[in-house]
């Protein structure tokens, strides 16, 4: 029988630091410290992360490890987010990993964020666990990027369309600076939504384009909407927030839905995910599982602990890079630009 690895994994892409042990697909510690510095700034400031992340990332590594009751010299292998993300903070993971490594005399795993986001959904914690398949399809919604991804028989990742300018979440994120909601504005809008009439207002989504998606046009189309209604009645953001929110946060999961269903339908996929942060969104957890329910596709979204940044989605995608005996040379870097396609 095979030997189960136990690989630390650690995630510093850009403003959370997070250290995870896996013991194979199963999780045995996953502990993330946020960094509350930025909300003052409306913004993650990369210079603060890089510092923040310098002080959280020996304390968080030792809890995980205490968590999981595994020592160090336990370790199999040593696992990082090596791009994309904020130079700063990739460095700062990096170097730790590779003085681990080192100083283990263990294998070095680096993991592209935004495939650990898609893989989050093989973490299996319990031999039960709903895990999809493959050929699977899922939506990666985050703060910095949308993508469509498929995952093919051999765990190879591909994107088949993804944003041209902003992502999702900073749609959320900027809209909600204009209403002047404190940051990060996706909960906010999410929570006022919910109060909201998502039809009072209408916004123009772009035109389908293929798979990829725009949102960069929506977000100035909210701005102009409120210039125009603002100038009329000062009041009038204070008077119709809910409403305001619900109509747009409506416009902004139409939209990703309508363009993730085309992808499935023509591509023949029939399990289908949910991940990253704007995963979060309660109505569009709701309406996805809808449209899945509607084709008769099986729908999986992971739980909320694995769709923000985190990592143990880092530790599941090394479980895959280990068995490949997919491992990095001492004097790997950051790649502040690392792409899905070419990470394979
Ligand atoms: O994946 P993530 O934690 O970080 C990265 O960007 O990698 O995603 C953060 C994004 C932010 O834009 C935040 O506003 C958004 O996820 N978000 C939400 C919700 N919770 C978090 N957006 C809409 N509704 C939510 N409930
Ligand atoms: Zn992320």
């Amino acid at each position: 029988m095979n030997h189960t690895p136990i690989i630390l994994s650690i995630e510093s892409s850009c403003d959370d630091t997070s250290a995870a042990v896996m013991s194979g697909k199963r999780v045995l510690s996953n502990v993330v410290a946020g960094q509350a510095i930025h909300e003052k700034f409306g913004g993650v400031v990369p210079e603060l992360a890089s510092r923040a992340h310098q002080s959280n990332i020996v304390p968080v590594v030792s809890e995980a490890l205490r968590q999981a009751g595994i020592k160090s010299t336990d370790l199999d292998a040593i696992a990082f987010t090596q791009g994309p993300g904020l130079m700063g903070s990739l460095h700062v993971g990096t170097a730790f990993a590779k003085s681990m490594a080192l100083t283990l005399a263990k294998p070095l795993i680096g993991v592209n964020h935004m495939e650990a986001h898609v893989m989050a959904h093989f973490i299996e914690n319990t031999s039960d666990s709903n895990v999809p398949g493959t050929p699977f399809l899922c939506l990666t919604v985050s703060g910095g990027h949308t993508q469509l991804v498929s995952v093919k028989e051999d765990y190879q990742l591909k994107i088949i369309g993804q944003t041209l300018d902003d992502a999702a979440g900073e749609a959320f994120d900027k809209s909600a600076k204009v209403l002047e909601l404190p940051y990060p504005g996706g909960p906010q809008v999410d929570k006022l939504a919910k109060m909201g009439d998502p039809k009072r207002f209408k916004f123009a989504a772009p035109q389908l384009n293929h798979y990829q998606f725009s949102f960069s046009g929506l977000k100035t189309s909210l701005l102009y909407f409120l210039q125009k209604e603002v100038a009329n009645d000062p009041d009038f953001i204070q008077k119709n927030m809910n409403d305001i929110c619900a109509s747009f946060q409506h416009t902004i999961i139409s939209y990703l839905l309508k363009v993730t269903e085309k992808a499935a339908a023509e591509n023949g996929f029939s399990q289908i995910g949910l991940a990253g942060g704007v995963s979060a969104n309660s109505e569009l957890r709701m309406r996805f599982q809808e449209m899945c329910e509607k084709n008769k596709w099986r729908s999986f979204i992971p739980p909320f602990e694995y769709c923000t940044d985190n990592a143990a989605m880092i530790g599941i995608s090394a479980f895959y890079k280990w068995e490949r005996k997919d491992f990095l040379p001492l004097n790997a870097a950051p790649l502040t630009r690392l792409n899905i396609d070419l990470s394979n």
